[in-house]
């Protein structure tokens, strides 16, 4: 199309996901279904996000508006989206928030056969001041025929079914895959639809950025005080927002490395392995760049707790793989 035409024929993410199944022969087209439960809590929680600065003048969480309605915090109010979103579209048994201290059961009526892992809103500490925010999730198909159970969600990031995240910056984005690349869509707020931007993304060899909290550069082990202080030998650019999707967006666009590693008082890191690091391991894996702990990739790591973290290195695949050399070499 030119100009300001319309685009009479433009790839939707739900158009997008309809094709990919149909290279599965069996395929019920329940997925497709599944990603547009997300697409709706993620199109709502976009509309809140934007709207947050003007409801925190009538009151925070708990208080109660000049409405005389509670007001929910964005937290709050994405996770119940998320939910409910998910638990009635008739695709899901078995749900994991980074907001629940235990796995939620769909109602039997309501089930179906997918297993989904959710960080409703990440980067809470940008939410007040306005900086980028993000929701990830990663999709698995119920492995086993009992009742659905914490076992389900216990799945290495290697039998990802699909993955992806929102990030609420100065446009609203969702970036997915289902196994076959990963492709990216931009939420056009005049049709409430998202249109393919960014098909097949790739992540450069090498970047020139590299992002990490360097706050807590006293606590890092000796091979990330190595590569950090290569990357300053080599006049690296430094970025880092504090905000895991906005920083893995940047990563996967521009290059570079993100990294939240192990410190002396965390040894595992912060990041919560099964809704944050492996979808984003995955996405990252698909666009053809590595994720690793440092000294095995995130994805072969056999999850015994929904809520376990990691330390995480990811983006272009010969800065990853620098670090992975390091941490051999510092044994
Ligand atoms: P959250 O789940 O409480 O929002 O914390 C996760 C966030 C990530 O988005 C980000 O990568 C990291 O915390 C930043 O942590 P730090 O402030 O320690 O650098
Ligand atoms: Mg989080």
């Amino acid at each position: 199309t030119q100009g300001n035409q319309i685009d009479t024929n433009c790839m939707t993410l739900t158009r997008y996901i309809l094709k990919e199944q149909k290279k599965h022969p069996h395929a019920t087209g329940e997925l497709t279904m599944l990603v547009m439960a997300i697409q709706t809590a993620v199109k709502s929680i976009s509309n809140a996000v934007r709207k947050a600065g003007i409801a925190s003048l009538f009151g925070m969480a708990g208080d109660v508006n000049v409405q005389g309605e509670e007001v929910k915090k964005l937290d709050v109010l994405a996770n119940d989206l998320f939910i409910n979103m998910l638990s009635s579209s008739y695709t899901t048994c078995l749900l994991v928030s980074e907001e629940n201290k235990t796995v939620i059961e769909v109602e039997r009526e309501r089930q179906g056969k997918y297993v989904v892992c959710f960080d409703p809103l990440d980067g809470s500490s940008n939410i007040d001041c306005l900086v980028s925010i993000g929701s990830i999730f990663s999709i698995y198909r119920k492995s086993t025929d009992t009742d659905p159970n914490v076992n389900d969600a216990l799945q290495p990031g290697n039998s990802i079914v699909a993955a992806g995240y929102a990030l609420y910056g100065s446009a609203t984005m969702m970036v997915i895959s289902t196994g076959n690349g990963v492709n990216g869509f931009m939420l056009d707020p005049s049709i409430g639809e998202f249109v393919l931007t960014d098909p097949n993304m790739t992540i450069k060899e090498r970047g020139k950025i590299y992002s990490l909290n360097e706050g807590y550069a006293n606590l890092w082990d000796p091979a990330v005080s190595e590569f950090v202080k290569g990357k300053k030998e080599k006049k690296a650019g430094a970025r880092y927002i504090g905000s895991m999707v906005a920083d893995v967006h940047r990563t996967i666009k521009y290059g570079g490395i993100f990294m939240y590693p192990a410190t002396a008082d965390a040894p595992k890191g912060k990041l919560r392995l099964l809704y944050e690091c492996n979808p984003m391991a995955f996405l990252v894996q698909q666009a053809g760049g590595k994720a690793t702990t440092g000294k095995m990739p995130i994805l072969d790591i056999m999850p015994t707790d929904i809520h376990q973290r990691t330390p995480i290195f990811l983006g272009s695949a010969g800065d990853v793989q620098d670090i992975i050399d390091l941490y051999k070499k510092h044994g």
